[in-house]
């Protein structure tokens, strides 16, 4: 099986930033997130790059732990980094030497617009290549200057084009490479693609999907931030509710939210009659408009005899997905005089947590009895009543 590991550098001190003395322009927030991590994002979840390492500058090491933690079990020990781009992709090449990877694709930490379409393009373009990397044609018209600022002249810009990053090699060529520079006194490669063609390897241009800009200075962050900025404000919150009851019966214990719990009776139903899960997921599929659980899973069918209920929940969440959406809170409330809910309540935050995939903090469970009064206050049955709150691409 061909293997592709993935480089990214971040141990630049970002001076055109302006961020000297200050945090590397790599570690600066950007829509909330360090801009290390949102290129990590999309590289340590695609499917075609098995193994990642970040190469760092020992005096980041604090801001490397905070920005890398969510990734750590996807990436390998950081190692550090040269006093120049080129020094650096070697040193995180020279790292994978054991590994020995079929593929290469090095990646620069400050282009945090990376998306997986862009690494599908050109991991897929290095089949037929000794290396290719991402570019931009040049779309302005260029001109040479003369040092008092005035056009000596009008360059051609007909096959120009911006050289970005990822850049891909099959990864010992890229290394002997990166090694034979070195040893020639060849410091002054600004990217791995200029490298590769002083070593004589052909290297193919991939356009590059949506902007992949490098962040180089103040304005670029700033740029970057309102870019990214829109994308929230486009997410409109949809609210469900849901209810649903189920009768006791005879039965050692119930379901409820995800958790098994002792009682003098279970609860009647086709699955495990999970009350607190059904009405949830009714929940969500109200706020997404798309029917109920019983349209989805119809009682009649023998499939869905005995199941756990966290099937429909998770069925519901990638509902929500597939729509593009997210899932911003969830609320769960019982009505039951038996039994006590507040001693679960924790273990039904974490099972629903886990079922979404979302933070436990974004979890509600409340309880209350109904005073003797109703079908519930003479215990023949426990309800449920759920609302959810998504966050939907207003398209
Ligand atoms: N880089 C690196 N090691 C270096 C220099 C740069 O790993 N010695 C990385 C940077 O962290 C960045 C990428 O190479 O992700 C591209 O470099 P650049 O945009 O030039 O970043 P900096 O060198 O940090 O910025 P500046 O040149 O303004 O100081
Ligand atoms: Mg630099």
């Amino acid at each position: 099986m061909v293997t592709t590991a993935a480089v990214i550098v971040a141990a630049g001190r970002g001076t055109r930033a302006g961020s000297h003395g200050t945090v590397p322009k790599q570690y600066l927030p950007l829509a909330g997130e360090p801009v290390l991590a949102h290129s990590l994002r999309v590289l340590t979840a695609h499917p075609q790059i098995d193994v990642a390492l970040v190469v760092y500058n020992l005096e980041d090491a604090d801001l490397y732990q905070a920005a890398t933690a969510r990734f750590s079990h996807r990436l390998l020990p950081p190692v550090e980094g040269g006093d120049t781009r080129q020094a650096s992709v070697l040193a995180g090449l020279e790292a994978l030497a054991a590994r020995a990877p079929d593929r290469v694709l090095i990646h620069d930490a400050a282009r945090p617009f990376l998306t997986a379409e862009l690494v599908g393009d050109v991991v897929a373009a290095l089949d037929m290549n000794a290396g290719a990397i991402a570019a931009e044609p040049v779309s302005d018209t260029l001109k040479q200057a003369a040092a008092d600022g005035t056009i000596v002249r009008t360059i051609d810009r007909t096959g120009l084009w911006r050289a970005q990053t990822p850049q891909a090699f099959r990864y010992d060529v890229i290394l002997d490479a990166h090694r034979r520079a070195a040893t020639a006194g060849r410091f002054d490669f600004t990217d791995d693609a200029g490298l590769a063609e002083w070593a004589g390897l052909p290297v193919r241009l991939v356009a590059s999907s949506g902007r992949n800009m490098k962040l180089t200075t103040a304005a670029d962050m700033e740029l970057a931030e309102r870019l990214l900025a829109p994308a929230a404000a486009f997410l409109e919150p949809r609210n469900g509710t849901g209810f649903d009851v189920h009768r006791f019966a005879a039965g050692d214990h119930v379901w409820l939210c995800g958790v098994k719990i002792a009682h003098t009776h279970g609860l009647e139903g086709h699955s495990d009659a999970d009350v607190g899960l059904h009405a949830l997921t009714d929940a969500l599929l109200g706020a997404i408009g798309d029917g109920d659980i019983g349209q989805h899973f119809p009682p009649s069918d023998p499939a869905w005899r005995g199941a756990p209920s966290r099937i429909f929940l998770a069925d519901a969440a990638a509902r929500v997905a597939k729509r593009g959406g997210r899932i911003s809170n969830v609320d769960v409330t019982f009505l039951c005089e038996a039994p006590k809910i507040g001693p679960h309540r924790q273990a039904m935050r974490e099972a629903i947590a886990e079922i979404l995939g979302i933070g436990v903090e974004r979890v509600g469970i409340k309880a209350t009895t109904m005073e003797g009064l109703g079908y519930i206050g003479r215990r023949e049955g426990i309800a449920a009543m759920a609302s959810a709150t998504v966050l939907l691409p207003n398209a």
